[in-house]
């Protein structure tokens, strides 16, 4: 029988027969975090706990070939031993999710339950498609505390997702505490959309998302969204509204009716200082600079503001990511990523085109294919539908390559946007059943098949219950068991 495996890898042989994990089964590997995350996933669940060993019976080694890359491993399982190799850390981090799903659905279990524990004799050379594989999370329209984001971190890791945008800022809310400007979240971090009382990471919290994503080898990529969505921190410092604007806290859904004041020079210091902060908080390579659905800013003004905006960004050794609007942007920073939102239904803006066309590397998340904030259908209570609703094999079946033609593309995000979601439980019912999907879209090779992906997802329920995830939406899209 095939291993129900999501993301496919790349290259895989079943043998016959299992090896068989038992209570003297040892782990052997490297000090690193691949190392400690299988002893102690074992552990949890089989309760198993064996002394380690030099010689385990399942031995992680950093001696992979060369041509794995950066993240690639290779996985052999025979009747007497496990063997993992790879070039990196990370490799064997994500070769370790691999021998995870080998394992029965119990491996999921947050208590030990009975085995047996068979992992089926395999030969796996696996190594991913994009390098930027994203999942993204709104904690600005909703706020969504650390354990709340860790929860979420737990949720992509299986994944083999690599990458954690935390949307940080927005009309609704401001969520990073910025020592500089205390106000932007001791009031800006008071609202969110409807009655409840905001929140917002201390800075203490936030370095301790980033350890945490670093731990499961996910580089955290704050967004400070400018220079629309901004109502918040125009509430909390009026001088960075426009003349004649008197902010107030926002709580509703709209989008597009904000803009900070982009003509005055104490706007240009406010960034420098938020960014010099957010910079050392998330020593990840990226800063999003957001730049989406600036409605109330004319085309001249949006080019100054990013002309003087995005030099901000690098200066502080960063990467820049904007969302595709940035792509009108006089000059963009050499590396700059633009984040694709708008649906694959609607003509690629010239100005996004023209940047694909000189070589700018795009991120792509569709929103009729990659929002994870759509509704799976007319039905859904939770969710938005601007961009049609999203099934569980509309999310699968695209090809991030076919979007732009020629452009070239880093990877894939799925974002989670918040308007409609208060708990961790809403978020799981979002992300389950779609998000195996696009981590197979952004990892495994081109072309994708449904009728092979479709009894893999519906193996994978079974992990969920095991792990008690118990509101991941019941597509009927997955068929009888
Ligand atoms: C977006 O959905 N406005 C990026």
């Amino acid at each position: 029988m095939i291993p129900a495996l999501i993301p496919a890898p790349h290259a895989l042989t079943v043998h016959d027969g299992s090896f068989e994990l038992t209570a003297d089964t040892a782990v052997s590997g490297p000090e690193c975090h691949a190392t400690r995350f299988l002893t102690a996933l074992l552990r949890r669940a089989t309760g198993y706990a064996p002394p380690p060993s030099p010689e385990g019976a399942i031995v992680l080694s950093l001696d992979g070939p060369a041509d794995l890359g950066e993240e690639g491993y290779r996985l052999d399982v025979s009747a007497g031993a496990v063997r993992l190799r790879a070039r990196t850390e990370e490799g064997l981090f994500r070769g370790v999710q691999t021998l995870r799903q080998l394992l029965p659905a119990g491996i999921e279990s947050p208590v030990p339950v009975p085995g047996p524990w068979p992992v089926p004799c395999v030969s796996i050379t696996d190594k991913p498609r994009f390098r930027w594989r994203g999942v993204m999370l709104d904690v600005a329209r909703h706020f969504f505390d650390v354990a709340a984001v860790k929860r979420f971190v737990d949720r992509a890791v299986p994944y083999k997702f690599n990458v954690l945008h935390l949307h940080l800022t927005d009309d609704q809310g401001w969520r990073l505490e910025i020592a500089s400007h205390p106000r932007l979240t001791g009031h800006g971090g008071t609202s969110q959309v409807g009655e409840g009382p905001g929140g917002h990471f201390s800075r203490a919290d936030f370095a301790e998302i980033v350890a945490y994503a670093a731990a499961h080898h996910m580089t955290v990529v704050p967004e400070i969204d400018l220079p629309g969505h901004t109502q918040a921190a125009m509430a909390s410092y009026p001088h960075l509204a426009p003349e004649g604007v008197t902010p107030e806290l926002y709580r509703g859904i709209d989008v597009g009716f904000s803009q900070l004041a982009v003509h005055k020079p104490t706007t240009y210091d406010f960034l420098d200082e938020v960014f010099t902060e957010v910079a050392s908080l998330a020593p990840g390579p990226y800063l999003h600079v957001g730049g989406d659905e600036a409605l109330q800013t004319t085309a001249e003004d949006y080019a100054a503001f990013m002309t003087r905006t995005l030099p901000l960004a690098t200066r502080q050794g960063k990467t820049v990511v904007a969302w595709q609007e940035a792509a009108a942007a006089p000059a963009l920073p050499e590396g700059t990523h633009l984040q694709y939102w708008r649906p694959t239904h609607e003509p690629v803006p010239a100005p996004l085109a023209d940047a694909a066309s000189r070589g700018v590397p795009l991120i792509m998340s569709p929103a009729n294919r990659a929002y994870l904030d759509m509704k799976y259908d007319e039905t859904s209570e939770l969710g938005l539908i601007w961009a049609g609703a999203l099934g569980v094999r509309q999310s699968y079946e695209w090809d991030p390559e076919a979007v732009v033609p020629g452009a070239r593309v880093a990877g894939v995000e799925a974002p989670l946007w918040s308007e409609t979601l208060t708990t961790s439980d809403d978020i799981d019912h979002m992300l389950y059943p779609r998000l195996p999907g696009l981590a197979e879209v952004a990892w495994s090779p081109a072309p994708k098949d449904w009728s092979s992906y479709v009894p893999r997802l519906r193996a994978h329920t079974l992990r969920w219950d095991a792990a008690g995830i118990t509101s991941y939406h019941r597509s009927p899209e997955l068929g009888e068991g």
